[in-house]
């Protein structure tokens, strides 16, 4: 495994966010954890030579190799987790369910409704040893706030969305019209195929866990407009990961002070001591 184990903070780069710029790059690691490798190697880095270290990790690998179904999600959690993080600051594009939320926008969910199909590895806990996390609110509150107090940082045009729900669906193909309407219905208001089970793994690692969800298009609910494409993905992600980039700092300088990571991390740390059924040895 990796030397280091003072990286508090984890950045998870998801489409079209594969690398992060203006960062001093210390070190890269690879590391084999008990679940494999994780998608691509983790850059470390800092903004400036002061500054605290901080991880990035392209969820789906730099060359977007690994479908949503196959990212390595216990490798990547494992791995972050041997390296200190205690916050992880997750980016995800996602299709809006809701008028209000315009491709270019950008969410934060505080909730969650998993339609993946099981088939994905979801917990640490298995072979004999088992845990129920606790899991009624999946993103991080004070992490939240923070990230939406530096909206300033982004262009006009990009509104900060609170307080929204996130389906996770298995893709790799898109929803059908039937099930967009039936997610609406639901109360959802973004959709992806990634926030599960990131933000699972996460809880029962005890890092605090926010999905700044990036708004590609209007998934395909719409009547008389056309169905979400890939095309049509890729045409706002450029936009979207500038602003990405940009929150990243201006979250970067807010973190710094050591209360506010404090405040963050206080409400997951310890959350597994009693979550744990089988006894001790
Ligand atoms: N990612 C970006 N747009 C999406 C959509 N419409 N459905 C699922 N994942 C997405």
């Amino acid at each position: 495994m990796a030397t280091h184990n003072d990286v508090h903070l984890a950045i998870i780069g998801g489409s079209g966010l594969y690398e992060l710029e203006g960062l001093e790059v210390l070190d890269e690691v690879y590391p084999l954890t008990p679940w494999g490798y994780p998608s691509d190697r983790i850059i470390i880095g800092r903004r400036d030579s002061n500054g605290p270290k901080i991880a990035f990790l392209a969820r789906h690998g730099r060359k977007h190799q690994y479908s949503p179904s196959e990212v390595p999600v216990r490798a990547n959690i494992a791995a972050l987790k041997h390296l200190g993080v205690s916050v992880i600051i997750a980016f995800s594009a996602v299709g809006s369910l809701r008028e209000e939320i315009k491709p270019g926008d950008f969410v934060l969910p505080d909730q969650l409704v998993d339609r993946t199909k099981g088939i994905r590895p979801s917990t640490f806990f298995e072979k004999g040893v088992l845990a129920h996390a606790p899991f009624a609110d999946p993103f991080c509150e004070p992490l939240a706030d923070i990230i939406a107090g530096q909206v300033h940082a982004l262009t006009d045009s990009c509104t900060i969305h609170r307080n929204k729900t996130v389906v996770t669906i298995e893709g790799p193909a898109f929803s059908t019209r039937a099930e967009s309407h039936l997610y609406r219905a639901w109360g959802c208001d973004v959709v992806n195929m990634t926030a599960i089970p990131e933000a699972k793994l996460a809880r029962e690692a005890e890092i605090a866990y926010q999905m700044v969800c990036m708004s590609t298009d209007y998934d395909c609910w719409k009547s008389h407009e056309e169905a979400v494409t890939v095309q049509a993905v890729m045409k706002v992600m450029k936009g979207n990961a500038i602003n990405a980039k940009r929150l990243i700092v201006a979250v970067l300088e807010a973190l710094k002070e050591a209360e506010q990571h404090q405040a963050v991390v206080a409400k997951v740390k310890g959350c597994m001591e009693y979550a744990i059924m089988t006894p001790a040895a």
